[in-house]
């Protein structure tokens, strides 16, 4: 049985002429009370519009939805992911200090230290120049060849550490358009150069082809001997590794419990830990246990992801807002958005429930942002002045890396801050007037030109703000959204491990290959689509 949104949807209704600056002026303690923390971070969700009474209700949400109970069912190794047959433990890559995990009985844990190990020890060689090219050289560049989960973590990551990172310098292929591939080894020297094939399935077609295109660059310097030297693989799938020709010492396997989407934590973080060494990964991942930990001991109206999952629910299937912004004011957060795009987006983008009906409301949101302040200067007008309500989600750091430059920290806080304090607030017809009628501007002009300058405020934001972005840091933020889709997940009754949406177009694709190389013709297509196999036919 999907659960019930009609209760929380009267609440709201009741409520939804109120502004945020209502709920502030009725409670002096609101930002306290609608603020929680977790091991140094402080998640705000004060700027929504959220009474004590919808708060209640929301949280009754995860009652109704079994929520506690489907986390420790996730978190024990259950089979939770029951379109696909299997368990989903993307946790247990992080769970240092916890207790053994078993799947069909069989014991996890050994397994996940003794794959950390091997890449704790590849990693640490490869830094230090004791695995070497084929020429005997250190490698000086990595390249990483994955796509989705297979890249997107790690890339993420390595854009957001870098003021971590001492070891070789990293590349991340994904795209299989041609461009990406060659824009990246043009600038390389393949004796120098160690790379990664990442591959949960070691099937998907932009990787292998990108693989066997850095395979001829490779074969064209180093001979067929070089390939052994030069190539590891991440994967769950050691006969395709082998068949590939990679050494079997090179392979960092994983098991089919670890989503694409959620891998970053184990062999796909490889890249990464070459990059910021062992040290700083096992950090990363420990920031990531300490959220564990929170998500499955504090009450839920501490609970980060449940009130961060709450929030969600309560702007998309409540509020009916279409989408959110994802807004880190970090400029190291660039990729953030892409990577909760696929977390988000992949999990909870379903239209049936677990056994199979249509959902009776909508499924996840569209994810979508941009660092600030790069963003104020592009989209924000639409966020600020346009007519659909884009709840946002800023995220901002109380201290910037860079020794000497604190002022240009101080103006990134600062523009944060003001940001969902006018999203808030706004300004009203009567304080544009004033604005306009004190430069001078009088009459029926005063009047039109005050009006396009009304910002109509009351538009909901959250902020996630933490110390520093550390790699500990860094572990908690993926931790919470992840925590927070799996919460979103289960109050939807959907399925947010399987990623059947993405098959079709996978299919159409292969099938479609000859038709543009123009080996075979295109019976059964469309016109739409032969109409453009001519024209883009070479
Ligand atoms: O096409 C979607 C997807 O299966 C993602 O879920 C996954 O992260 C990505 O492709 C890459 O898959 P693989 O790691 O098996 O190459």
């Amino acid at each position: 049985m999907p659960v019930d949104f009609s209760g929380l949807k009267s609440l709201q209704t009741a409520a939804k002429d109120r502004h945020i600056l209502d709920l502030f002026a009725a409670d002096d303690a609101r930002a306290q009370s609608f603020s929680a923390t977790s091991d140094g971070l402080l998640f705000d969700y004060s700027k929504t519009n959220i009474d004590a009474d919808q708060k209640a209700a929301l949280i009754g949400l995860l009652d109704t939805a079994g929520v506690a109970g489907k986390r420790d069912a996730m978190f024990s190794g259950d089979k939770i992911n029951d379109t696909e047959g299997r368990a989903v433990l993307h946790t247990a890559l992080r769970n240092l200090d916890g207790d053994d995990i078993f799947v069909d009985g069989a014991g996890v844990m050994d397994g996940v230290r003794r794959t950390l190990a091997r890449m704790d020890d590849f990693a640490d060689r490869v830094r230090r120049g004791e695995i070497t090219s084929f020429s005997g050289a250190a490698f000086q560049d990595v390249v990483n060849i994955g796509i989705g989960g297979s890249d997107l973590g790690p890339v993420m990551a390595y854009e957001a550490l870098k003021p971590y990172i001492d070891g070789p310098r990293c590349h991340f292929v994904s795209n299989v358009d041609g461009a990406h591939i060659h824009d990246v080894l043009r600038g390389l020297n393949p004796l120098t150069t160690l790379v990664i094939v990442a591959s949960k399935t070691f099937t998907t077609i932009e990787t292998m082809t990108n693989a066997e295109t850095a395979k001829k660059w490779l074969l064209a310097s180093t001979g067929e001997e070089g390939i052994s030297h030069h190539f590891a693989a991440l994967s769950t799938a050691r006969d395709k590794t082998a068949t590939f020709g990679i050494d079997p010492d090179l392979v960092f396997g994983f098991e089919d419990w670890v989503g694409g989407r959620y891998s970053v934590w184990g062999p796909i973080g490889l890249p990464l830990m070459i990059a910021i060494g062992p040290q700083n990964f096992a950090k990363f991942l420990r920031g990531a246990q300490s959220m564990d930990v929170h998500f499955k001991t504090a009450p839920w109206d501490e609970n980060l992801p449940a009130l961060l999952a709450l929030t969600g629910i309560w702007h998309n299937q409540i509020c009916g807002h279409a989408t959110r912004a994802v807004l880190p004011y970090e400029q190291r957060l660039v990729r953030l958005p892409a990577y909760l795009q696929q977390l988000e987006m992949e999990s909870n983008g379903k239209r049936v429930s677990m056994d199979g009906e249509d959902l009776p409301f909508n499924s996840g949101p569209v994810v979508w942002g941009e660092p600030g302040t790069n963003g104020q200067h592009a989209f924000y007008q639409l966020i600020h002045q346009g007519t659909r309500v884009i709840p946002c989600e800023f995220m901002v750091a109380r201290y910037g890396h860079e020794k000497g430059l604190e002022h240009q920290h101080e103006l990134l806080v600062s523009n944060c801050l003001a940001q969902s304090e006018a999203l808030l607030r706004g300004r009203s017809l009567d304080e544009a007037r004033a604005i306009m009628s004190a430069k001078g501007v009088e009459g029926d002009e005063l009047e039109r030109q005050a009006r396009h300058r009304v910002f109509p405020g009351n538009r909901p934001t959250t902020t996630l703000a933490y110390d520093l972005l550390t790699p500990y840091v860094l572990g908690q933020i993926i931790a919470l959204y992840e925590h927070r889709v799996f919460v979103e997940g289960v109050i939807l009754g959907i399925n947010s491990f399987d990623q059947w949406g993405v098959e079709l177009g996978k299919e159409l694709a292969v099938a479609l290959q000859p038709v543009v190389a123009g080996t075979q013709d295109g019976a059964g297509k469309d016109g739409s689509t032969l109409n453009l196999v001519k024209f883009l036919q070479v």
